[in-house]
């Protein structure tokens, strides 16, 4: 069985998208301070292009979370692998994220990071596959709305492939 991949939005759309999430932030975050919260890996490319069209001051943190997996399907329960490094005590949080799927990784993590006493905390995805959610997440940027459909490129991966390519593809089997 071989693999390929079809672009589903192609890097120009992806770019002009992301511009207009960094502006919008920018506008709302006026006067402020924003602490971007990369969920890692997947959230890497997009959280670095988002950075770079936010022009208020901004800072930037890393954390890598994983399913326990087994019952932990139901629990929603996630493993931090690597928790932050510096406090988000009185910060303007975003946590950016490449995609919400069942949203349980997204809503567990939110509800941590809300109990460590920053300001606020939003959620900013670049994909959200709306037909697979499990957990209710409030999503208050989002980048486009996908089908269910797996997706790769520009931080996602296939068995740790395709993360590095510009643009978002389907994984098409033959
Ligand atoms: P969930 O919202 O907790 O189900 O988990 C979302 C995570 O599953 C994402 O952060 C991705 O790592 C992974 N994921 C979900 N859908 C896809 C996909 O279409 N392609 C690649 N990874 C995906
Ligand atoms: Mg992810």
């Amino acid at each position: 069985m071989s693999e390929r991949v079809e672009v589903l939005l192609s890097e120009e759309e992806v770019n002009r998208r992301i511009r207009q999430i960094g502006e919008q932030i920018s506008k709302d975050y006026a006067g402020k301070n924003v602490h971007l919260v990369c969920v890692l890996k997947g959230g890497s490319f997009f959280m670095c292009e988002l950075a770079k069209r936010i022009t208020v001051p901004v800072s930037l943190d890393f954390m890598s979370v994983s399913s326990y997996g087994g019952d932990t399907k139901s629990s929603g329960v996630v493993k931090i692998v690597k928790d932050l490094d510096e406090s988000i005590t009185d910060k303007h949080v975003i946590v950016v994220e490449d995609i919400v799927d069942s949203g349980r990784t997204l809503s567990y993590l939110l509800e941590m990071l809300k109990n460590r006493g920053c300001k606020d905390v939003k959620l900013c995805t670049l994909l959200d596959k709306p037909d697979r959610r499990v957990v209710d997440v409030k999503v208050d940027y989002t980048g486009f709305q996908i089908p269910d459909e797996f997706v790769v490129g520009y931080g996602l991966d296939y068995d740790q492939k395709y993360r590095n390519l510009p643009y978002i593809g389907v994984v098409k089997f033959d």
